[in-house]
This record gives structure tokens, sequence and C-alpha cells, in this order.
């Protein structure tokens, strides 16, 4: 058997996994079929004691499959030539001086929007399957990351009474846009060239898993509006699944250590950072995202 030890914090939902017993630089290839099932059936897992840099971070990634290409702020990643493109760096610290960034700053309230409860490239056409967050700079109060489970929420919306059924919704297609998003909940902060470049994207508002074949809601931040709905019935429809995956079941609130890597499924889960004092603490994290195959719509659902 494999020599890595799995711990799964909720069983019930079969969700947050902690592993341990294990050196994702040199991961065997069992124990990263192992690894990789954990992730795809529990929606997220924690492996503690990972220092990684870029390379080795990226390396690990490409396992699952192809990475993104980061979209940066406004298309600007910092100016620095050394950022890789596919690492997403969510941080106030400028990665060219080390200094803290002004919490003004388009880059610090960009960031501050995953403070919203989403899913990852949710608002690309194909949008991303897991992400690889690696924490290398934790600040001293706050800054955790939330995670709630989309597949539980879809498994017992049917247990209260609703205007709409799963079966009724099941191939309604929404749109997602991170200008949408952003909007609401840190302003505009695009250039108009951002803007052009991301359009809305079409997306299922429940997906089939491929791997373990269940269901779970797809909306989150993002999500706007139903196609073919009324604007505000559509709305208020995708604002009640939100609310039911954040209430519905556990919230895993992950306090950061030093040198941790939590992965996540973003066809499963949504997260969101829990904030801290931008303007005295320093946070780095850095992320890779595997990208999906298709787009979502592309998928079938099945009910069971
Ligand atoms: C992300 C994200 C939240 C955080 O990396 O995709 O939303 O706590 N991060 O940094
Ligand atoms: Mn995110």
């Amino acid at each position: 058997y494999m020599s890595m030890k799995v711990d799964i914090k909720y069983p019930e939902q079969e969700f947050y996994a902690t592993i341990s017993e294990v050196d994702v630089k040199s991961i065997s290839d069992g124990d990263f079929l192992e690894l990789r099932k954990v992730v795809e059936s529990c929606g997220i897992t924690v492996i503690k004691d990972q220092e990684v840099n870029d390379e080795e971070q990226i390396a690990f990634s490409e396992r699952f499959g192809e990475l993104e290409i980061s979209i940066g702020t406004n298309h600007k990643r910092e100016n620095n030539p050394y950022l890789k493109p596919q690492i997403s760096r969510i941080s106030n610290v400028n990665i060219a001086n080390d200094k803290l960034i002004p919490v003004d700053d388009h880059k610090v309230v960009f960031d501050r929007g995953n403070n919203w409860w989403h899913t990852d490239s949710s608002f690309k056409e194909i949008p991303a399957k897991i992400s690889i967050l690696s924490a290398r700079e934790i600040p001293e109060e706050g800054g955790g990351t939330e995670f709630v489970d989309a597949r539980h929420a879809l498994e017992t919306w049917n247990s209260k009474p609703r205007k709409y059924s799963v079966e009724q919704i099941k191939d309604d297609i929404t749109e997602h846009s991170i200008i949408y998003s952003r909007m609401q909940n840190t302003g505009d902060i695009f250039n108009d060239q951002f803007k052009k470049d991301m359009p809305y994207v079409r997306q299922r508002l429940i997906r089939t898993h491929p791997y373990t074949k269940r269901n779970a809601f797809y909306a989150g931040s993002h999500c706007s509006h139903i196609i073919g709905w009324e604007l505000e019935e559509g709305r208020e429809l995708i604002n009640e699944i939100n609310e039911w995956i954040v209430n519905s079941g556990e919230i895993a609130r992950h306090k950061w250590s030093n040198g941790e890597i939590v992965l996540w499924d973003n066809r499963r889960v949504l997260h969101r950072g829990t904030g801290y004092d931008e303007s005295k603490y320093r946070r780095i994290m850095h992320r890779t995202t595997v990208a999906g195959d298709k787009p979502s719509y592309e998928e079938e659902v099945i009910l069971h």
C-alpha cells in the first residue's frame, strides 16, 4: 500500500483531507495517483511541510496536467521578468523590491477580491480543474482560506422546499465574468483593454465530476446570470445556491503554516480568503492552476 497517511476531517461529506509522510518534490507515481484520488474525492487536500520554489511547484503541478497561464491584473504581472507565467502570485509584497504594496494599489485591491466565495478561473471559457496554493510567507494574524462544499449543497438541495428542483435546472447555463464580480466586490479596477479581453463566458450551473461522477453546483461570485432567464429571477436562484453552498455543510477553515501546500478541486468547492491587515503584514502565496480540458457547457450532466 501507499506510504502516505491520509486523514479526512469531515468524513460524512468526504471533505477536507490532510496528507502527511509525502514530499511533493519526489512523490512516486503510485503515491501521486493516490494523492490525485484524494484531491478529487475530498475536494480539498492539505499537505504540510512542503517547502518548494516556483520550479518545484510547477514540476509537481504539471503531473496533474497542463497548467494555466496567470492572467495577472490588467495583464500586468508586476512587471517582473522572474515570475513564471504559470504562477499566480497572491500577495501584498512587491516581488521586485520586496516592499509592501500600498493597500489602495490595483494589485492589492484585485487580490482582495479573492475574499468573496469563488471558484478559480470560472471566468475563463475553459475553467480550471485543480488549484495548488503554496504558502511562502504568512501574516502573523489573519490571512486564512476557507472552503465550502458545492457537491454536498447539490445533494441536499431537494431536502428543502424549492422553487426549482435539481432536475428542473440541471441543464441551465450561466454566464461568469471577473469584471462582474470585482465590480460588485472591490469596484471598477480594470482598464479598457482588460475588460475587452475578459468577456462573459458560459458555464454549466450543475456539473458532473468526471472522476467521482457526483454532481455539484457551479456558481460563486463570478457567476452573474442564467441564460434565457429573466435577469432578477436568475440572480435570485444563483444567490440562493451560493448561500446554500456556504450554509448547508461544513466550512473548512484553513489556518496556514509556512511551507504548506493546499490543493482544491474547483469543480467541487468554493473558496475565499479571510482577509488580513494588508497595511501591516506581509503575505505571499504562489498558486499554480491545472487547466480544464473543455468548456463546462460541453460536459454532460448525469443525475442519479
Ligand atoms: C486563490 C485564492 C485565497 C487566499 O489563490 O485562488 O482565492 O486565501 N486565494 O489567498
Ligand atoms: Mn481563488
